[in-house]
């Protein structure tokens, strides 16, 4: 079970709340945001769009692997793990996101290394990645700060406001034995 609360120097990790809303389209409405995103995470963001990103997160319970970036009472990002399945299913994708006005300040480095190190300390997960949009060298940085290994570009394997382009892989793995016994 991931912690549902991790603190950070300048911010808290914690679920995402329904009122969060009126932070997150304070955030979120940023097309810098959003073209290094998948597109499910759309520009404009709209009030919509906000409503159904927290009725899917901030249930009761909340979801489990996603978290608010909490800087003095504000939901100002976000942070949030896809588990693989079949084969796949010891691996999670990390993906964020920070609202503009906090950037350039150590926040999501130091947020990525909070998750990263939870996350692999779970018993089911041995490996997290991250695919980056080949023109963003902050979010590489934040990984390559955080230990996560450049694996190799995945030519032309991503399409964002009808531009192809590559896509970079990181990731960081747990090497330690995994507890688990060979299957029958
Ligand atoms: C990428 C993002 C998460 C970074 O968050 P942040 O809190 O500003 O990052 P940090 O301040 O912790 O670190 C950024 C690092 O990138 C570096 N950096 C920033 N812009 C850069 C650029 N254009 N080229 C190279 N390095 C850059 C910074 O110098 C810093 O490195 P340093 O600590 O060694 O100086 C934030 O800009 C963001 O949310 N962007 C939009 C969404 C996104 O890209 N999500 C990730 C998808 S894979």
């Amino acid at each position: 079970m991931l912690p549902a609360i991790l603190e950070c120097r300048a911010c808290v990790l914690r679920p995402w709340r329904a009122d969060d809303l009126p932070a997150l389209l304070r955030h979120a409405d940023d097309r810098d945001v959003a073209r290094n995103l998948r597109d499910r995470f759309p520009h404009p963001y709209t009030a919509a769009d906000g409503e159904g990103w927290l009725a899917h997160v901030a249930g009761d319970p909340p979801r489990e692997g996603a978290w608010a970036v909490d800087v003095g009472g504000e939901a100002v990002g976000g942070i949030a793990l896809h588990r693989g399945d079949d084969v796949a299913r010891l691996s999670a994708e990390i993906g964020y996101w920070l609202g503009r006005a906090h950037w350039g300040r150590g926040v999501m480095t130091e947020v990525v290394g909070r998750v990263t190190d939870a996350a692999l300390a779970e018993p089911d997960l041995v490996r997290l990645h991250a695919p980056v949009f080949a023109w963003n060298a902050a979010s590489m940085r934040v990984l390559e700060r955080n230990g996560y290994v450049r694996e190799g570009v995945m030519r032309r394997a991503g399409v964002k406001d009808g531009v192809v382009m590559d896509q970079v892989l990181y990731a960081r793995t747990r090497e330690s034995p995994h507890p688990y016994v060979a299957a029958p």
